[in-house]
């Protein structure tokens, strides 16, 4: 489950993203998480019987780059780390007794990287892409469906080594989608910590999430191309059930989104459109969003 939480949120426009997915999903080859419950999530309270098992991915070691020049992984030994993080989007990390970084959020069940190469914060971009369709005046997102587990989702991906953000951003888009946009122009919507199945105590996910609104006109001259992580690529249909069964913590962000476009309607849509998108976004009050 992954929600926006009222009650935590600590402002308007930051939206909280629950811990939940990170505790009680996992891909398949993780092994079971140890029990965390919402109590037992912040490192700050005790939990002294807490024994999570230990993963590493055979993926991430083999692209560990100390030893494999095209490796995209951080060594497995971090003592060999020349910068362990001290700091995410999240502000200022704590670590634990072997120097290895803490998730932001709390307890996972889970310690070591899992999938993820990095000790720490593993950058994502995800560029939010919407129209109004011309026929069912309903708002559509571009998605992809992920090729490692079929969901649908918003066309994001990793920033690469000393790539800026709105490159990755851009980049992503066109090697999913066969769509080029420049990014850059794109309203921000999150950056921060991302509640994503494959996080663990020590290693999981933050993104940039930027949106752009397109014209129909254009979006109608654009031809989609799956490619790269996406096995397809579609105009999808924003409606209360297709945004719940998106990827990872992707349904905060396209809530997020359409509460922007109510709120600053920063693409200058018209009455109309804007009551449509207000419509979809009251269909998510006082509903726990999963
Ligand atoms: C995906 C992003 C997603 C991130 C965190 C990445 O693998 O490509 O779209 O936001 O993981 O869940």
């Amino acid at each position: 489950m992954d929600a926006i939480d009222p009650h935590q949120s600590n402002s308007p426009s930051r939206p909280q993203i629950l811990h939940s997915k990170a505790r009680r999903e996992k891909p398949s080859e993780y092994p079971e998480r140890y029990p965390v419950s919402d109590k037992q999530v912040s490192w700050d309270i005790k939990y002294p019987d807490y024994c999570p098992p230990y993963y590493v991915s055979p993926i991430v070691l083999a692209n560990d780059c100390t030893r494999n020049p095209n490796g995209w992984a951080d060594p497995e030994d971090i003592a060999l780390l020349p910068i362990v993080p001290q700091e995410s989007f999240e502000g200022k990390l704590n670590h634990d007794e072997a120097g290895r970084p803490l998730n932001p959020k709390g307890r996972t069940g889970i310690i070591g990287r899992g999938l993820l190469g990095k000790w720490g914060p593993n950058y994502a971009a995800d560029p939010i892409i919407t129209r109004i369709n011309r026929t069912s005046e309903a708002l559509e997102m571009l998605a992809i469906q992920r090729k490692d587990n079929g969901q649908w989702a918003i066309p994001g991906g990793m920033v690469d080594k000393g790539e800026e953000v709105s490159r990755t951003l851009t980049r992503e888009l066109q090697e999913e989608t066969g769509v080029t946009l420049n990014m850059e122009q794109g309203k921000m919507i999150y950056q921060g910590y991302v509640d994503d199945p494959r996080n663990t105590d020590h290693a999981w996910m933050e993104t940039t999430a930027k949106h752009l609104h397109l014209p129909v006109e254009l979006s109608e001259k654009m031809n989609l191309l799956a490619g790269d992580d996406a096995r397809a690529v579609r105009w999808l249909p924003l409606m209360q059930k297709s945004i719940c069964g998106l990827y990872a913590s992707h349904c905060s962000l396209i809530i997020k989104t359409l509460s922007e476009m109510v709120r600053n309607n920063p693409f200058a849509l018209s009455c109309d459109e804007l009551r449509t998108i207000a419509s979809l976004l009251h269909s998510f009050d006082n509903e726990r969003v999963p």
